[in-house]
């Protein structure tokens, strides 16, 4: 039996986001809250983060897209940035079965290269042998910024042109987005940002020129299946004109 909302979304598709991406902001202020470490908030964060997919699953999302790790991250005291990438190993490591079982597609966008050796592997290992499943496109952002990609694309199509293999008139939107880390994704429907903060930060900037956006107050580790409803809920309020206009003022 479908869910009310796989309902929904099968009946109204185009109100429904195909691809929803989340700034997961929020873990340190829980924890301290709490009077806790924040490594305790990044803890209590990757629960949320299972909690998320689930939804996602169960609703039928084509592609969930969770910041994990921004380039500018890296600013963090050195043990909280160990202990980030070692619960991002750890959850590669226990959760492939759960993504083997839901039949989940892992994708990690980012510079990897500043990962170590163990960490860079164990990324290109869970993504090849999730590569043909179909279920949910689960789009990981580590150490990824929204310039880094606009540069790193910026590279790569200057590279083409050098080569031969592309005209610079040959250059259009289109053509662009092909060299972003984002190139085989659908458009960004909706982002939405846990904690409070109003901004960006860095997180994909050319993919969300027409995305719709969410902010929310609660924390990350407290976000679940009804602040998410809520977002969705928002979303499909929206008249998605993309500059254009509503269907009834073209009659005019
Ligand atoms: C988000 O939570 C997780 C990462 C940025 C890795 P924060 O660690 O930024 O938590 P706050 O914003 O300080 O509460
Ligand atoms: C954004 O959160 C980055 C991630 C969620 C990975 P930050 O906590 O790093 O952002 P700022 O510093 O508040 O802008
Ligand atoms: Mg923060």
């Amino acid at each position: 039996m479908l869910c009310k909302q796989c309902k929904l979304h099968k009946e109204n598709k185009k109100n429904f986001p195909n691809h929803v991406a989340i700034i997961m902001d929020g873990n340190g202020r829980w924890a301290k809250k709490r009077n806790k470490i924040r490594t305790f908030g990044h803890k209590e964060g990757f629960k949320a983060v299972k909690r998320t997919i689930k939804f996602a699953l169960q609703n039928k999302i084509e592609i969930l897209t969770l910041y994990t790790f921004s380039k500018e991250n890296w600013k963090r005291p050195k043990l909280e940035v160990q202990s980030l990438l070692k619960i991002f190993l750890f959850a590669l490591k226990s959760e492939i079965y759960y993504l083997k079982k839901y039949n989940i597609c892992l994708k990690v966008i980012g510079d990897l290269t500043s990962f170590n050796n163990e960490l860079q592997s164990y990324i290109h290992y869970v993504e090849k042998i999730t590569f043909s499943n179909t279920g949910l496109i689960l789009n990981i952002a580590a150490n990824y910024s929204g310039k880094w990609d606009i540069l790193q694309g910026v590279k790569k199509i200057l590279t083409a042109i050098q080569k031969g293999y592309l005209n610079i008139n040959q250059i259009e939107e289109n053509t662009f987005s092909q060299y972003l880390s984002t190139h085989q994704l659908s458009p960004v429907d909706l982002v939405i940002r846990t904690g409070g903060e109003k901004r960006i930060s860095n997180f994909f900037l050319w993919q969300i020129a027409y995305s719709e956006l969410y902010f929310t107050d609660v924390l990350w580790p407290d976000f679940n299946s009804y602040i998410f409803q809520e977002a969705i809920d928002y979303f499909s309020t929206r008249n998605r004109t993309f500059g254009g206009l509503v269907q009834d003022e073209k009659k005019i």
